[in-house]
């Protein structure tokens, strides 16, 4: 599928379809809307507007012949909503569903947009461009790998017009920044979606190994015996039960000049069984997607290796499976972690913040300006936010302030959740420095809260996508499924330090 911005007449241009948008609460057409208007004899203004009562509620269309008065076969009239309310995150949406019709009942194959939202004046040409462009590519996404009959989509073409050179430079960007966010969500999501049977821990090891050779990215990955010398204790033992090797894979973007450095840290369990507390059936239904966070900074640094920002950035990934056996962890073990904080298993079914512990150990060895960890980390999380919001918690409010401002400017809902320091108390073990589950209560923070003993950053920010990693139900543009959550937050976060 071909997207690209160009600035040409609408009256001008040779497609099947021709998507036009008015508002519910301003039905004028705009001047480009007019010219196509009047060569059409007032069948927008008049026909569909007046005569028919075309009421432009959001996502509303409605699709005529032009009889061929202009180079495209049919128009569609799409209702935008209430101008005020009309910004980048419902443009996306808009153009996600929109597509989506476009494609599967129209079968159209080479469709033509106005340039949608600009009259809402809540968006210049270049965000416009791109949320009509991102919810595209977002909305046609669809994971057939395992399918013999592909839904290959019937559109190839697509073209957002514009009205002027200057306009046609700024749409041009905000398409390819589209392009460039969407194949690092595609990534993601293909990754996540992948059954944990062929996505292990060498496996994904070897994918980021490749795409890091292409994309001019420093690679390093660690196997069992130099993660035993290395002392990632904790994480080796979330793995021993299972017949796969661990791997702990560190990507590094890194331009010439570096203003700051960044470390992305992304629960990498590949498979989460729950161990010898092992999950009841309907739990563990989904737990492939328990990788959701590397998959997540995987998807980030591509985009990151795409715009080439002068910020150093690090992707952190600690792979295993983590699987009932004779040789898995018990309840009761201590465990002793790379930072010499010693552990006792409460629940082999905690097992993400022991393997990011000793992750955000290392990483403290990078001394980088921030720290943020991303992971399916808990089942509490979901009940408190459910799957459409993410949560964040950390220890530089100021800093979790900045990443939920991003995620809202990229469609991308965050809420923080407290850490108290006193929540350590419900860790305490009689044997060990501390165990890695609490009460029922409060599951996501106290999980936050396990995760601060083994960061010495003063910035650091964890977020919990456990309910928003995979989605059971479609949401906004997000199609059901993975969802590649974040992948957008953070690319933007880091664009803009
Ligand atoms: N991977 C799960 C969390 C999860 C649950 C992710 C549902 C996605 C959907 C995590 O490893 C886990 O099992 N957490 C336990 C922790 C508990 C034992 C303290 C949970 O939330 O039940
Ligand atoms: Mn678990
Ligand atoms: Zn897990």
């Amino acid at each position: 599928m071909d997207i690209s911005a160009k600035n040409q007449e609408l009256t001008s241009i040779l497609s099947n379809v021709l998507v036009l948008g008015v508002f519910e609460d301003d039905k004028n057409l705009n001047a480009a809307q007019k010219k196509v208007d009047d060569t059409l004899n007032g069948l927008i203004s008049e026909q569909l507007i007046k005569k028919e009562g075309f009421k432009a509620k959001f996502a509303d269309s409605v699709t005529v012949h032009t009889q061929l008065k202009i180079p495209s076969d049919k128009l569609m009239l799409v209702g935008l909503g209430k101008k005020k309310e009309f910004d980048s995150t419902k443009l996306t949406e808009l153009t996600s569903k929109i597509i989506k019709q476009l494609d599967k009942t129209l079968g159209a194959k080479n469709v033509s947009f106005e340039l949608l939202g600009i009259d809402s004046k809540n968006m210049d040409v270049e965000q416009c461009a791109y949320s009509t462009a991102v919810g595209i590519l977002v909305g046609m996404y669809d994971y057939d790998k395992y399918k013999s009959k592909k839904s290959t989509p019937q559109i190839k073409k697509i073209r957002i017009a514009t009205d002027n050179i200057k306009d046609e430079k700024a749409a041009k960007s905000g398409v390819n920044n589209a392009k460039i966010i969407c194949s690092a969500m595609d990534f993601t999501k293909d990754l996540i979606n992948e059954p944990a049977q062929n996505a292990t821990p060498e496996a994904i090891a070897e994918i980021a190994k490749n795409f890091s050779e292409d994309l001019g990215l420093t690679f390093k990955v660690y196997n069992k015996k130099q993660l035993q010398q290395m002392n990632f204790n904790a994480f080796l033992a979330v793995g021993q039960g299972s017949e796969r090797e661990p791997k702990f894979i560190h990507l590094t973007y890194k331009p010439n000049k570096p203003k700051k450095k960044i470390v992305l840290i992304g629960k990498g369990i590949t498979f989460d069984s729950g161990g010898l507390d092992i999950k009841p059936a309907n739990s563990m239904l989904t737990m492939k997607t328990d990788m959701s966070g590397c998959a997540t900074v995987l998807g980030v640094i591509q985009a990151i290796a795409a715009h080439k920002p002068d910020i150093e950035v690090h992707a952190l990934s600690a792979l295993c499976e983590n699987m009932p056996s004779g040789t898995s962890y018990k309840q009761g073990d201590v465990l002793t972690a790379k930072n010499g904080k010693t552990i006792e298993v409460d629940n082999t079914d905690a097992e993400g913040r022991l393997t990011l512990a000793d992750v955000l150990t290392y990483a403290d060895e990078l001394d980088a300006d921030e720290v943020i960890d991303i992971a399916t980390l808990t089942g509490a999380c979901i009940v408190a936010l459910g799957q459409n919001i993410t949560g964040i918690m950390g220890n530089n409010p100021d800093m979790i302030k900045r990443i939920i401002k991003k995620g809202k400017e990229s469609g991308e809902n965050l809420w923080e959740l407290p850490i108290y320091d006193d929540m350590q108390e419900m860790l305490k073990s009689d044997i060990a420095d501390m165990r890695n589950t609490g009460s029922r209560f409060a599951g996501a923070s106290v999980a936050g809260r396990f995760l601060q003993n083994f960061t010495k950053s003063k910035n650091w920010a964890h977020i919990d996508i456990a309910g928003t990693a995979f989605i059971d139900k479609p949401y906004r543009e997000l199609n059901k499924g993975a969802s590649a959550v974040m992948v957008r937050t953070l690319t933007n976060y880091i664009m803009s330090l």
